[in-house]
């Protein structure tokens, strides 16, 4: 009898205070939410002209971060999710600014290309290519769609150090600016490919401290395009729709891929393997600079991203190597490439 009402006891008691808890959570959440959204605007020195936009800005960061809690409060994921820079941007804004891979129309190729590493055996089961000093710190981008020149400079940052043995910082701007196409357009996106064609025809780069980068599209320089720090000689496309390619590649030297960066989970990435979930729609420009296996046992393409280094693993993200599909996680075998220096 005694034991039968207590356990009612405990249950009346449980039921309250859980619906005390939860009202209390709420009322809190509105006001924590408030306090770090401004302590957020102060660390990143963002301010709203109108009090519209500030409310506004106010709900995209906090469904933002019921997002992030949410997801990493699954507990399954190989892979962590924080507030940064872009927490005030729907997705579709921050792929609207921070991407800016043009997609390339359906290519006709009348000879099959050549793939100087397609024979190569004993690949290692990994490399990391900041260690052997072929990798400059990180870059940003800033709200400019130049992914595709900092994709491409930061391989033949890596191509000419191997080859030099010098590691020089080179000019993304440069390219922003001098290597304009039909598809390759500055600041609204742009090819890789097109980077690499412009430095061989020019003959070389400049390096990052001559031809400094503004996030804006600019008039391309004669004067500093004389500035040839380093050179290329040739690029080439890895075979597509395959991670071994890709893989060969990487063992070599670093290699420029696209990958599809649209989702949540790009957005706020802070560490770990990331595992989608994503499409393969390409929009974003990225190098990678390596892979590997994680302590999980999970293979990983270790990839130079360009949006500052308060993003991923230092500016880095580890992204699943290996995966079902042919193309790649996130599209990231669909479309790589590196120059030859
Ligand atoms: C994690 O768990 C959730 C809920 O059980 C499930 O929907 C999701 O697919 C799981 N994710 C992984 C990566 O296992
Ligand atoms: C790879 O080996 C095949 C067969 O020996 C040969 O035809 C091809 O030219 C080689 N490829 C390269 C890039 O050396
Ligand atoms: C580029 O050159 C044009 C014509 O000389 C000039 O009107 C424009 O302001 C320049 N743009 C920049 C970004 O310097």
């Amino acid at each position: 009898m005694a034991f039968t009402l207590r356990i009612k006891f405990f249950t009346l008691l449980f039921v309250v205070c859980g619906a005390f808890a939860s009202a209390m959570s709420r009322m809190l959440d509105e006001t924590i939410v408030a306090e770090r959204h401004r302590q957020w605007m102060v660390q990143h020195g963002r301010s709203y002209a109108m009090q519209e936009e500030q409310t506004m800005r106010f709900q995209i960061f906090k469904s933002n971060l019921e997002f992030i809690d949410n997801f990493n409060n699954m507990g399954n994921q190989t892979y962590k999710l924080s507030i940064n820079e872009f927490a005030d941007l729907t997705n579709e804004e921050f792929l609207t600014y921070y991407a800016g891979y043009e997609s390339s129309p359906t290519e006709i190729s009348l000879k099959p290309k050549r793939f100087r590493y397609e024979n190569l055996t004993n690949v290692p089961d990994s490399i990391d290519w900041r260690k052997k000093g072929a990798v400059t710190e990180i870059k940003d981008q800033r709200s400019c769609g130049s992914c595709w020149a900092f994709s491409a400079i930061a391989a033949v940052e890596g191509a000419v150090k191997i080859k030099n043995g010098h590691l020089f910082s080179l000019s993304e701007q440069q390219v922003v600016d001098c290597a304009r196409t039909k598809l390759t357009q500055g600041c609204n996106g742009g090819w890789m490919d097109d980077a690499f064609k412009y430095i061989i025809k020019n003959q070389g780069v400049a390096k990052e401290s001559e031809y400094r980068y503004t996030s804006k599209d600019g008039n391309c320089s004669r004067e500093k395009e004389t500035f040839r720090a380093a050179r290329i000689v040739g690029y080439e496309d890895v075979p597509k729709d395959n991670e071994e390619a890709l893989l060969k590649a990487a063992s070599q030297q670093p290699v420029s891929v696209a990958l599809d960066c649209s989702g949540h989970g790009f957005q706020f990435y802070s560490g770990g393997v990331y595992g989608g979930p994503c499409r393969t729609s390409l929009n974003h420009a990225v190098t990678v600079v390596g892979y590997g296996t994680s302590e999980d046992g999970i293979k990983y393409w270790l990839v130079k991203n360009s949006w500052g280094k308060t993003w991923g693993e230092n500016g880095y993200m580890r992204i699943k190597r290996d995966v079902h599909s042919k193309k790649g996680l996130c599209g990231i075998a669909k479309k790589p490439s590196y120059p030859v220096a």
